[in-house]
């Protein structure tokens, strides 16, 4: 899936330290439970040089993933916010994806975390999209996941906390194991949830929508950025509910992620999609990649850019 190469940097802890010195101990108390929040966030080459995409809202999305587990992070998001970008000009990284996550250090056991050191690192890599070339050109192929999202009275959807991601790697391997690119998690009431790591968005009779945040989603960055551009681009939009079946009649379904982009889906359970162009799903693409390359002018403030403003 991703072979990460090694670069040159990580931050751990208040420090940048050499790639191959960011370790821990395997008794990491975060490592054992799952209690750890994280985020994904990208990296674009512009004509101003590097920028990071939405830098101010993953980090406020971090905050809020700590404060959800009762999770002390002993850094404000500005510091975190001078962080990213220092280690971003230290690597010398310009096109890649960064990964902040805090987790219980070494030191307790036990489900308590409270006396564990909260560790903080932010970790990058060149990572192409993660649905691969497929996802952005002629479409991946999914199928609906036996497994039922997690909702937030088990294991909230809205916090980014590694524990979720045991519901979505199972969803994955199941998705795989069946010959599908990718799965699609519905949840308890039946209702179209999410991808495992995306949101997702359905076009039908010109209307672009995509599910609501009570349907058990992680309220993605790129989901508010698609939003955004469906409306200021004189497409319509609508936030709610769909099922399985409305999935199955789409004209165009879609994928939204900081690890996918806009990723085109072009069947589900063996159903092809519309008519397989996408005329609306590519427009958002060509829109989505302008805005994080800086090209069009659109929303200088999504873009923090490596060298100063
Ligand atoms: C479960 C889940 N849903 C949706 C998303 C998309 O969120 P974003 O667009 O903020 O990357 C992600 C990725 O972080 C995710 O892990």
């Amino acid at each position: 899936m991703v072979g990460i190469q090694a670069r040159k940097k990580v931050w751990l802890d208040g420090r940048i330290v050499d790639w191959p010195d960011a370790k821990v101990h395997v008794l990491t108390h975060g490592l054992h439970y799952g209690y750890a929040i994280f985020e994904g966030i990208r990296s674009f080459r512009t004509e101003r040089g590097p920028a990071v995409f939405r830098l101010d809202d993953h980090l406020e999305r971090f905050l809020n993933s700590a404060k959800v587990y009762r999770m002390r992070i002993p850094y404000s998001q500005e510091e975190l916010r001078q962080a990213t970008l220092e280690l971003l000009r230290q690597d010398g990284a310009e096109e890649v994806y960064l990964r902040p996550i805090a987790f219980s250090g070494y030191g307790q056991m036990g489900l308590d975390p409270t006396s564990a050191p909260i560790q903080v690192a932010i970790g990058l890599w060149e990572w192409g999209a993660y649905l691969g070339d497929e996802g952005q050109g002629r479409g991946i192929r999914a199928t609906i996941s036996s497994w039922v999202r997690n909702d937030s009275r088990s294991i909230p959807p809205q916090a980014k906390c590694a524990a979720n991601y045991a519901n979505s790697i199972l969803a994955k391997l199941e998705a795989n194991a069946g010959g599908f690119d990718e799965a699609i998690l519905l949840n308890s009431a039946g209702m179209v949830s999410e991808g495992p790591a995306e949101n997702i968005f359905r076009v039908k009779g010109g209307i672009v929508g995509t599910p609501p945040a009570s349907s058990g989603i992680l309220r993605g960055i790129t989901r508010d950025t698609i939003i955004q551009l469906v409306q200021e681009n004189g497409l319509t939009f609508r936030r709610g509910d769909f099922t399985r079946e409305e999935l199955f009649t789409s004209d165009e379904l879609f994928f939204t992620g900081t690890a996918a982009g806009v990723s085109l889906i072009r069947e589900v359970d063996g159903r092809p999609i519309g008519t397989g162009e996408y005329p609306v799903a590519r427009r958002l693409q060509e829109l989505y990649s302008d805005v994080v390359h800086g090209r069009s002018g659109a929303h200088p403030e999504w873009l923090s850019y490596v060298g100063g403003a």
